[in-house]
């Protein structure tokens, strides 16, 4: 059975998809959890999986720590949504971000490499976001083609984790997949009642997707054509 890690699954996206992927593959996948539990993070949000999964408390930051995760649990894949996300704190005290969003997802992936192996097929899913594009008119939508215009510091340490993860991918032939999602909150303030269900199944469909890829999902902001990638990881 493969052995998959979710990181930063004690927080707001992390917990549903995680939930979600419990609820659908139960008994195909194992799930490991890896959190440092900051401010952000609510191992409650766990509570309806919590006897499904494995929980690991960590710090996407610390080498040896992650690198014995993966080893002790065998880990097959990764599903990256440890960050620090919140655009206000990193105006406040933006060096946290730096250190989370690029370190802690350097980490994650020179981990994974001298776990797995260059040219290893085990998928890693970097999570990142539309922001790294920039803001839009009143009118558009980001593409994959859109150049790179962070304009936060939030937004500038994920796209600089985007590019180290496609760095990861294209030099050690790593099976690296980077989604740039747009927010996810408006869209569960506009609908009141969204459930895990109906926020993943494009993400999903991201996840699986076969190849490297570079892909932009989502209501708001981006062009969706390119999100129906189909199979492999969750297949
Ligand atoms: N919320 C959105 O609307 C949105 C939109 C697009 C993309 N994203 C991306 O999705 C991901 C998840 O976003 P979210 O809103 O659920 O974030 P969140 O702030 O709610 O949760 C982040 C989680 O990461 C954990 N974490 C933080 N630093 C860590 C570290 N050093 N080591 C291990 N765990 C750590 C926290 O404890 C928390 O559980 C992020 O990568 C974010 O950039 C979010």
């Amino acid at each position: 059975m493969k052995n998959i890690m979710i990181t930063g699954a004690a927080g707001f996206i992390g917990a549903n998809f995680a939930e979600l992927m419990v609820k659908k593959y139960e008994g195909k996948y194992n799930f490991i959890i890896f959190d440092k539990l900051t401010y952000a993070g609510n191992i409650e949000n766990l509570n309806n999986i919590k006897d499904k999964v494995t929980f690991v408390q960590g710090d996407i930051c610390d080498f040896d720590k992650v690198m014995e995760t993966y080893k002790k649990y065998e880990i097959d894949s990764v599903v990256h949504f440890a960050a620090e996300s919140h655009v206000d704190n990193s105006i406040k005290n933006p060096f946290i971000f730096t250190e989370t969003n690029v370190i802690g997802t350097h980490t994650l992936l020179e981990a994974a490499k001298q776990f797995w192996g260059e040219g290893s097929q085990n998928r890693f899913v970097h999570v990142s976001t539309d922001e790294v594009y920039g803001t839009l008119g009143e009118e558009g939508y980001f593409t994959e083609t859109s150049p790179i215009q962070p304009n936060s510091p939030y937004s500038a340490s994920k796209a600089s984790s985007d590019l180290i993860a496609l760095a990861y991918a294209e030099t050690f032939k790593m099976n690296v997949c980077v989604t740039n999602c747009s927010i996810f909150l408006s869209i569960w303030e506009v609908s009141g009642n969204m459930t895990s269900t109906t926020l993943f199944p494009s993400m999903e469909s991201l996840f699986s997707s076969p190849d490297t890829c570079k892909s932009s999902s989502s209501k708001n902001a981006c062009d969706t054509n390119n999100t129906s990638l189909e199979v492999g990881f969750f297949s």
